[in-house]
């Protein structure tokens, strides 16, 4: 008997395929094999790569959760692991190998233990199926189209404890509905579109991601209300290109649109990645100027400065169509900080290419840069043209490096002697007193300070720069900073906005108005009739319009939420520590 079950199988030529889009709900039931299995259990996972597969973590520990089980950060305590692993270049898929080998001691001390495989090198031609053969223990390979079904074939492991293959290549699928434990209470990642149409020559994400399907407005839009709701301080909208969001909506939705209502929310930051620059229209300079909590912080990936370059790339627009852009959006927003991607020693790059990129970098004058060596990439049509020689890719890196290095300082220069708002990620891993953040535009922010003001907007004025992280101290009273940032969350709490909405209601109430009154009367009467035979009449009149007062419906209502909103301003009084 075979120990291994192959649900579906990845097959990278089905990814080209165009889908008929359809919206489905997660199934949010877990099956009670799995249930009982998760009682008292840890789960753990490691993500590398992209905003998209740090979504995919959260939506896997929301569904994990939701089974019963606890997460945990110590390898050693795991139950189920999950590798959420990256396909993007060659140095982060080796990644997985030595991962996975650092799993065997679980399974060793744990016959239950479950290692699951998922991510983006899933997608890729026979992979998944290879790596059930050298590890067996491995118990599942997932898909990046299937993460709302990790319940269900966990359940399916349980019962059958046969290792499982499931990886599609191809999904007309949008799932809605979906749980997600985020990963950081102040900031959160929202994707507005799943997979990519542009197919670049040198990029797998379109065969592991599959081909561009965008959420519903509404949908959007309702998960963003609820983190506005829930207190959140910046949103990051998601999409491998977020400038066609809505084509395949064929509605005439488009990106611009959708960004305007979620700034409209009243989010405090506003960000998204990634933008593509060819479609990135006057319209979307418009509304990123017209609002200003969306920030001034754009990252516009060139991959090379080249037009002969980039049309080998597949990239659609020259050199010449992309700085018009940069100058259309720096002649709206003269602040904005610009950043990129860019590949060095794609397939026949010339050394005159490479200087373009240099000139072009220096032209735009960017805030700061992400470089890569060109990676061959399996089923990719640029890892069969003829490869630049890796010395030669090597020393054209470093240079690049060099310039980009130089635009990131001059950057940072500029920012020494002002004061930013920075949002902060919390304490730094190498001094606890030191705390980190971003800026508006982008850049990382050191400061010492208070942990407690994690999560909170502080005001840092720029002392020294450290190329890419600026160092500054704080220009307000720590305690300051951490009552406005109650002050922001009593505003967003719905408890309490309910809780001023009822007593406005109950003032402007003709009727309460009026037993007010009568209340105040009958009381006047009964102490001048203390004593007299009208006594006892005047107290059932007191007594009676007491009750009135007391059943009616607005009142009741007060009544009952004053407990709960003393017990929230109670919690966060202890927050102040
Ligand atoms: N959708 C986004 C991100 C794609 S992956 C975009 O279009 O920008 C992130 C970055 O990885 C890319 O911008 C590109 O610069 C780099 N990259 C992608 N494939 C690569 C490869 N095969 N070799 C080297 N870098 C690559
Ligand atoms: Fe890859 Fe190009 Fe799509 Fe970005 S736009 S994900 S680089 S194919
Ligand atoms: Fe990597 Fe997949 Fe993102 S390949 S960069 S994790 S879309």
């Amino acid at each position: 008997m075979s120990k291994v079950t192959i649900l579906n199988r990845p097959c990278q030529k089905d990814a080209a395929k165009r889908p008929e889009v359809e919206r489905v709900f997660a199934n949010r039931k877990v099956p009670e094999i799995l249930k009982s299995f998760a009682k008292g259990r840890y789960f753990y996972i490691r993500t590398y790569g992209c905003q998209a597969n740090i979504r995919d973590e959260e939506v896997m520990a929301g569904f994990l959760t939701e089974a019963g089980f606890t997460r945990t950060y110590e390898q050693a305590q795991a139950d189920v692991a999950i590798i959420n692993t990256c396909a993007v270049r060659e140095n982060a898929e080796e990644k997985i190998y030595g991962e996975i080998g650092s799993f065997k001691a679980n399974h060793t001390k744990n016959k239950d233990f479950m290692l699951v495989i998922a991510g983006c090198v899933m997608g890729e031609d026979g992979v998944g199926e290879s790596l059930i053969n050298t590890y067996p223990f491995i118990s599942l390979v997932i898909g990046t189209h299937d993460v709302a079904k990790i319940n269900d074939l966990l359940a399916k492991y349980l019962e059958e404890r046969k290792s499982i293959v499931n990886i599609r290549s191809f999904s007309s699928e949008i799932v809605e509905n979906l749980p997600s434990i985020r990963l950081n209470d102040a900031q959160a990642f929202v994707n507005i579109a799943y997979g990519c149409d542009k197919f670049c020559t040198y990029c797998i994400v379109p065969f592991t991601r599959g081909r561009e399907r965008s959420r519903h407005v509404e949908d959007v839009v309702a998960e963003c209300k609820k983190l506005v709701d829930d207190g959140y301080k910046q949103i990051t909208l998601l999409g491998q290109n977020v400038n066609s969001y809505g084509l395949d909506l064929k509605d005439g939705t488009t990106f611009a649109h959708l960004l305007e209502e979620v700034a409209k929310l009243g989010v405090p930051r506003l960000r998204f990645l990634t933008s593509y620059p060819s479609q990135f229209d006057d319209e979307m300079i418009e509304t990123m100027a017209k609002y200003p909590n969306i920030d001034k912080w754009l990252h516009f990936p060139v991959q090379s400065g080249s037009s002969s370059c980039l049309r080998r790339m597949a990239r659609r627009y020259t050199r010449e169509e992309y700085l018009e852009r940069v100058r259309a959006i720096k002649a709206k927003m003269p602040d904005i900080a610009l950043t990129t991607d860019i590949i060095v020693g794609f397939p026949g790059e010339t050394e005159e290419e490479f200087e373009d990129t240099l000139t072009l970098a220096k032209e735009v004058g960017y805030s700061s840069a992400f470089t890569f060596i060109y990676s061959p990439r399996p089923g990719t049509p640029a890892a069969n043209m003829e490869q630049v020689p890796p010395e030669v890719s090597h020393e054209r890196f470093n240079r690049l490096k060099a310039l980009v290095d130089e635009l990131t300082a001059a950057h940072s220069d500029t920012m020494i002697g002002n004061t930013y708002e920075v949002l902060v990620d919390g304490p730094s891993k190498r001094d606890s007193n030191v705390l980190s953040g971003y800026a508006r535009n982008g850049k990382l922010v050191n400061f010492v300070g208070p942990a407690y003001l994690t999560g909170c907007f502080v005001k840092v004025k720029i002392l020294e720069s450290h190329v890419y992280s600026l160092k500054g101290e704080m220009a307000e009273d720590p305690l300051i900073s951490k009552a406005r940032d109650v002050a922001f969350h009593m505003e967003h709490d719905g408890l309490l906005k309910e809780y001023a909405r009822l007593n406005e209601e109950i003032a402007s109430d003709p009727d309460i108005k009026a037993l007010g009154e009568e209340l105040v009367k009958a009381k006047k009467e009964l102490a001048l009739s203390m004593g007299t035979e009208k006594h006892k009449e005047k107290k059932n009149e007191y007594e009676s319009i007491l009750e009135k007062i007391h059943n009616h419906p607005l009142l009741q209502n007060r009544d009952s939420l004053h407990d709960q909103v003393e017990s929230e301003l109670l919690a966060i009084r202890d927050s102040i520590k």
